[in-house]
């Protein structure tokens, strides 16, 4: 049998980054106890590991409120610009694991709202990436997630004009959505800020998955992008099984497959695909 790992499956840059301060935090042991501002993935393992190493979530920003002591650690969506000023008022150590290209979208909106022009993020308002980002903006921000959105669209016609993008957001949605808004002659500068690891994710699964016999998609039942990344596989292949962890797998499904793929969402921890992977092989 011959055995596909799509070479994107897991972990992205960032959010390998933003688990790793986790587990460097955890084990300086400082003394002090350790919080992550919301969970650091979508992965139930991965959450309880952290537990076990007396790592606790921070749910709410009114969590944050009752803080007096303690390391918190920022994920890699990021945060608003008030959560670091909280943080430095309370004289709260904080590691800020936000993803640089994250980063690089908070440092656009605060720049180009100061210079007076008016942000729209294409990207869905209640993501805390998007959170994140409108809370770097000088002034009131757009979010356009859909047409309708776009069409209903207006400003000041003396109003300048910044568009940026969450970094997860579907290319062709975002060029379809920009042309509706640039059709309104405002004076506008589009900033394509869309991060291509998803899209490389995605186009992987789907080329691997469409020359197997059966494909296997790891990840957290919770976690959007692996549902996503399952839907492709399955369109392209009918025998597509959804995993969380090894325990879902039932090798008997396999069957006779002589091609097998694998892919794994951003949440996916590397030793979760590992597993899998050793045991499909052992067992064909
Ligand atoms: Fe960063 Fe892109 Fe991942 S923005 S968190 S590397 S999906």
């Amino acid at each position: 049998m011959e055995l596909k790992v799509a070479k994107t499956a897991g972990f992205c840059f960032g959010v390998k980054r933003a688990v790793e301060t986790v587990y460097e935090q955890a084990a300086l042991e400082s003394g002090k106890q350790i919080y992550t501002y919301g969970p650091i993935i979508h992965n139930e393992e991965v959450i309880k590991d952290m537990e076990k190493r007396g790592v606790k979530v921070l749910g709410t920003e009114e969590d944050l409120d009752k803080l007096k002591d303690g390391i918190v650690i920022i994920r890699s969506h990021g945060v608003p610009k008030r959560i670091y000023d909280k943080l430095e008022e309370k004289g709260i150590t904080y590691v800020d694991a936000t993803c640089p290209f994250v980063k690089k979208i908070h440092n656009i909106v605060k720049k180009e709202s100061e210079e007076g022009k008016h942000v729209i993020i294409i990207g869905n308002e209640v993501h805390p990436e998007v959170e994140g980002i409108k809370g770097w903006s000088a002034a009131p921000v757009t979010v356009i997630q859909n047409i309708k959105d776009a069409e209903n669209f207006t400003a000041e016609p003396s109003q300048k004009i910044c568009i940026v993008s969450q970094t997860t957001f579907n290319y062709k949605k975002f060029e379809e959505l920009v042309e509706i808004i640039l059709k309104k002659r405002y004076d506008i500068s589009v900033l394509n800020t869309i991060c291509n690891a998803t899209t490389e994710r995605q186009a992987e699964a789907q080329s691997i998955a469409e020359g197997v016999d059966a494909m296997i998609v790891i990840g957290d039942k919770h976690s959007s992008n692996t549902q996503k990344l399952f839907e492709i596989c399955a369109n392209a292949c009918n025998n597509t099984y959804y995993i969380q962890t090894l325990d879902d797998l039932d090798l008997n499904q396999l069957g006779s497959a002589k091609t097998v793929g694998i892919t794994a969402g951003a949440s996916t921890p590397n030793n979760i695909i590992e597993e899998v992977q050793r045991n499909v092989r052992i067992n064909f």
